[in-house]
């Protein structure tokens, strides 16, 4: 913390010194006195929104386009000062949810309309936890040459209200890969998704 504006006050005073030589002490002594409070405020903003929202995002990625997503995602939360944990759902199994505050899932869809078959057991033991109080937001990766377009999102979403956990954004679904406007849209979908879950986490 200290280093941290030490370095920023020597930054602004050289800055000053380059573009106002005649500068006065006191009014520098100003200006470091607003680049504390501005940093500490900043500093404040994202130890509250780090602290409340404790958040665990799971995917399913079969040839990249739902982890791109899952990445882009995690970028946005962490641009807000969030923390993210970010996990295969191989590696993953649904009793971690509640340990969290805030939860994303992720996943491509699959078959007919269908989950991916490496979520198949994760799914299922979503029977057996409860996510009241809990944020919780879905996305992937989809193809319109598919019927059930997406479908693997709604089922998730489905699922995660019958735990009890509160979804607060509309599915997310994505056309194959994502386009750079369309990483921007996931990124944004992070940044918002930390905000809501910081407004109001509470773990039962
Ligand atoms: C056998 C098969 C079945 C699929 N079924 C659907 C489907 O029902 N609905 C859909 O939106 N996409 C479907 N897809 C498309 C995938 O969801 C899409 O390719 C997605 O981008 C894969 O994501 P990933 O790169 O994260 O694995 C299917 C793809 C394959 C190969």
């Amino acid at each position: 913390m200290i280093i941290i504006i030490t370095y920023d006050i020597t930054e602004k005073a050289r800055l000053e010194d380059t573009h106002c030589t005649k500068g006065t002490h006191s009014f520098r002594n100003t200006i470091d006195t607003y680049n504390v409070m501005l940093l500490w405020r900043r500093r404040t903003a994202r130890e509250e929104t780090a602290a409340l929202a404790d958040i665990v995002l799971i995917y399913a990625s079969m040839t990249g386009n739902t982890e791109e997503m899952a990445d882009a995602i995690a970028a946005g939360i962490r641009s807000e000062g969030g923390e993210v944990v970010v996990k295969s759902v191989m590696d993953a199994n649904a009793s971690e949810l509640e340990r969290y505050d805030a939860v994303l899932l992720g996943a491509y869809t699959w078959g007919d309309g269908e989950l991916p078959d490496e979520f198949l057991d994760f799914y299922e033991e979503m029977d057996d936890i409860r996510l009241t109080g809990r944020k919780a937001a879905v996305f992937g990766s989809c193809d319109s040459c598919y019927p059930e377009y997406g479908a693997a999102v709604d089922l998730l979403i489905n699922k995660l209200r019958e735990t009890g956990a509160d979804v607060v954004l509309p599915g997310l679904k994505v056309e194959l890969s994502p386009s750079t406007e369309e990483a921007e849209t996931c990124r944004r979908f992070g940044s918002e998704f930390v905000k809501l879950a910081a407004s109001g986490a509470a773990r039962s």
